[in-house]
């Protein structure tokens, strides 16, 4: 548990011991702030969940999430594997000292670079999609090596488990082999040469807070693990991927601002039905997640499906397969906050409340991919009413769409300029799209230990490191 209170001598917000605004006016803002505890204790509940339910496991964090070498060192010495999704996030992980038999290569576009790498240093591959078997095949016979596989598939009959730019397993999926072609594809495995039959492998979406899918497909795969042994493919491992959602909100108050989207009750910019569909229908992330990780585990074993049977046991009926979970979100996502600077703070033509903030959405990313994600927000220092603030928060860019969340925020107060914002739970995908846009640098990410030090972990970009690959603009300096 995150802990956190305000000093009653500075009248600052203090996270895990460490006052935010004096490590903002230290490293500048903006400044992602991660907390080694909080991703100690969400791995540490995956590990001892799974170590009750299901020994034969594995947990490899979803690099991609958010990806930082002390992260992966961290989670590395508590025995964590990696999923990797290119031969640059190959690399870095091999470099941070995950064994090659704990990575996992997921991609959809692998390069031949990426599957080379692979072969190699024996990492699995997820093949993704099926085109990728005679490829991978014909790399490994060049190399005179052969490639240990999982079929990554997909198009299950799922609906509206969160955003749809991040579902993943569906019939609207650019990923994986469909599950109806599974049978033809084991015998093409078999069949190739250069290639190790391992498994199956799945990977939902992300955000996912319905227990459902996750046993609508296992129950597939269990299945389809029985098809496989009568031709001779032994599944040793069933991998399950991510998606374990987290909760950005309360459940009442989440329930809450989505009925406000539905009456488009000026919570919304523009008073868009943002998440919703034509049918009035809910069809993007849930923002309160019924489950943490140690929970989800227990459900995704224990709970029963058809034949009254536990997953648990029906693994055990089909030989206790290794089973692989690829965790990003759900071991990140809440340990990291943002902080930002208030620029002005003032109303848009239509009156609305606008606090512009000197961070843009491309580092606050998530809310590219879904733009109706809320996170919490707070005025980190002394503030001049008690009274909260609903209003939209503008990010520094030279667009209208910039804005870092498309619904209204409610604040602890009013800001004014040059108070500090902290944004909670922004671990995951907030600089997966970072970028120079406007040519500001990319932000600052530090470390608070358990002991309460901060410690920069990556620095913020110089002038230099904004324009240096510009040649001509290089040879001036
Ligand atoms: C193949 C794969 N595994 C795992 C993940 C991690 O998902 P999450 O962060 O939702 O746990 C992703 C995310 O996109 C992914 O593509």
């Amino acid at each position: 548990m995150i802990t956190k209170y305000m000093d009653k001598d500075t009248n600052h917000r203090k996270i895990c011991g460490v006052d935010m605004v004096e490590l903002a006016e230290k490293y500048g803002t903006p400044l992602y702030v991660l907390f080694e505890e909080l991703i100690e204790s969400n791995y540490k509940q995956y590990q001892t969940a799974l170590t009750d339910v299901y020994k034969n496991h594995l947990i490899c964090y979803a690099v991609k999430a958010n990806t930082t070498f002390a992260i992966l060192k961290l989670l590395g010495v508590l025995g964590a594997g990696a999923d990797v999704a290119s031969e640059y996030e190959l690399q870095f992980t091999l470099d941070a000292g995950i064994p090659p038999a704990k990575i996992r290569a997921n991609g959809n576009c692998k390069s031949k670079q990426y599957l080379e790498e692979c072969i190699k240093n024996g990492i699995l591959i997820n093949v993704d999609p099926e085109e990728e078997l005679d490829i991978l095949n014909e790399t490994a016979r060049e190399l005179g090596m052969a490639a240990k596989i999982n079929l990554r598939l997909a198009e299950f009959p799922l609906k509206h488990i969160t955003s749809p730019a991040i579902t993943t397993s569906s019939e609207w999926s650019k990923f994986g082999i469909p599950v109806q072609r599974a049978k033809e594809v084991l015998q093409k495995v078999l069949n190739l040469d250069h290639l190790i039959p391992n498994g199956l492998m799945v990977h939902l979406g992300s955000q996912i807070t319905d227990m459902g899918a996750y046993h609508l497909v296992l129950d597939e795969l269990i299945k389809l693990v029985a098809d496989a042994a009568k031709i001779g493919f032994d599944v040793k491992e069933i991998n399950i991927g991510g998606g374990c959602g987290i909760s950005y909100l309360g459940k009442e108050e989440w329930n809450g601002i989505k009925s406000k989207i539905a009456d488009t009750n000026d919570v919304t910019w523009a008073n868009e039905l943002l998440g919703y569909n034509c049918n009035n229908e809910w069809v993007s992330e849930e923002l309160y997640c019924p489950f943490t990780p140690d929970t989800f585990i227990q459900k995704l074993f224990n709970d029963t499906y058809t034949a009254n049977r536990t997953f648990k046991e029906r693994l055990e009926a089909i030989g206790l397969p290794k089973i692989v979970v690829e965790p990003g979100r759900s071991l990140v996502g809440n340990a990291q906050v943002t902080l930002v600077r208030v620029c002005h703070v003032g109303t848009t033509p239509s009156g609305q409340n606008i606090v512009h903030v000197d961070a843009g959405v491309n580092h606050h990313s998530q809310n590219i991919i879904v733009p109706e994600q809320l996170h919490r927000m707070e005025i980190a220092n002394d503030i001049d009413s008690a009274a909260s603030f609903e209003t939209f928060i503008a990010g520094n860019l030279c667009y209208t769409g910039d804005l870092l969340c498309r619904i209204k925020n409610m604040l602890n107060g009013t800001p004014k300029r040059g108070d500090y914002i902290i944004i909670y739970d922004t671990g995951a995908y907030s600089d997966f799209f970072a970028s120079n846009t406007n040519s500001f640098p990319r932000p600052a990410k530090v470390m608070v230990s358990k002991a309460g030090k901060d410690r920069r972990l990556v620095k913020r970009e110089s002038l230099f490191d904004v324009f240096h690959r510009d040649v001509d603009w290089k040879k001036l300096k």
